[in-house]
């Protein structure tokens, strides 16, 4: 409730006509431990926002591993300057009590079967619980009074902001909002990468030095696809994944080739024909103490 009304008075205040960022709220979930990734999205909020609202919440609902939940890094003071630099308004940090008062919700959020592919087979429950958690800060987050009226084009004035980092999750997110008529625009953010290519990722900080040039082979494997998908020919998955295996200290779990939209596995298979239209490529691999995922858009 505190947090509807501090977002619905800075709205009041905040200057613009609507459809140019007054009147608008953009939402920024996180789970903290703040990198450039999460404030790129900080920023494309803000950029097109009246009032930015970003939260940080661990949520032990999507965590299957209590060691996991247990050792994930907490680093409020930081994440509060990097939200701050960006610009942004609220953060929203609650304590767990605050978001589950009577312990875990009986009712949740289900993936599907989507779900349950990719990341979900490994991680069982997980997407279930990330949807639930985002429908809760999607309401939690959407103020009473202040927003404006959806533009003359359909924009929303609540908006809010995922990496394409988590595709995935990203697509479950839309699915959410579509299947279930949340009045809110779902924003992608492409994905920050460090100079040599890793993909920014709160989980990076427990790999060794080692780990991190072995970690390096995942972007360099999406690299090699989409070489391939630029230039026409077959995309010899394979290959790609070879170039995976052949890296001591990766495991890997997949590499897969799908549709951008649905994330179904594409079915012409790009492995005698030469590679067209779009395609999303995912890869996951174990490597060291962390589970690595990254994507790439092909054509
Ligand atoms: P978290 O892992 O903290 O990520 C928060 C947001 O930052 C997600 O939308 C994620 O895709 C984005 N992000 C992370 N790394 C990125 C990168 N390198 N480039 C661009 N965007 C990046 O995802 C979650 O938290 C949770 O599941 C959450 C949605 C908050 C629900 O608990």
């Amino acid at each position: 409730a505190e947090l509807k009304a501090l977002s619905a008075q800075l709205l009041a205040a905040a200057p613009g006509p609507a459809g140019h960022g007054g009147g608008t709220l953009g939402l920024v979930p996180t789970m903290g431990a703040l990198h450039r990734g999460h404030a790129e999205l900080a920023r494309a909020a803000v950029a097109e926002n009246a009032v930015v609202v970003a939260s940080v919440f661990v949520n032990p609902l999507q965590f299957g591993d209590p060691v996991d939940l247990e050792r994930y890094p907490r680093t409020t003071e930081a994440d509060l300057a990097v939200l701050d630099a960006a610009g942004v308004d609220i953060m929203f940090a609650p304590p767990v009590e605050e978001m589950y008062p009577g312990g875990e919700p009986a009712v949740r959020v289900t993936a599907g079967r989507l779900g349950e592919l990719y990341e979900g087979a490994s991680r069982p429950g997980h997407f279930d619980g990330a949807l639930t958690v985002v429908a809760k800060l999607l309401h939690a987050g959407r103020p009473d009074t202040g927003l404006a009226p959806a533009d003359p084009a359909g924009r929303q004035s609540y908006r809010a902001y995922f990496g394409q980092k988590d595709a995935q999750q990203l697509a479950l997110v839309r699915r959410m909002v579509a299947d279930l008529n949340f009045p809110v625009d779902i924003v992608p953010v492409p994905i920050v990468r460090d100079s040599d290519g890793l993909a920014l990722s709160s989980r990076n900080r427990f790999l060794s030095d080692g780990e991190r040039d072995a970690a390096l082979v995942l972007s360099r494997a999406l690299r090699l696809l989409r070489r391939r998908a630029d230039a026409h020919e077959p995309l010899d998955i394979p290959s790609a994944e070879e170039l995976v295996h052949m890296t001591p200290g990766v495991e890997l779990d997949y590499l897969e080739v799908v549709d951008p939209g649905t994330l179904a596995a594409r079915a012409e298979n790009c492995q005698d024909t030469p590679f067209t239209g779009q395609a999303l490529a995912l890869i996951a691999a174990r490597v060291g103490p962390v589970r690595l995922i990254d994507n790439v858009t092909l054509g």
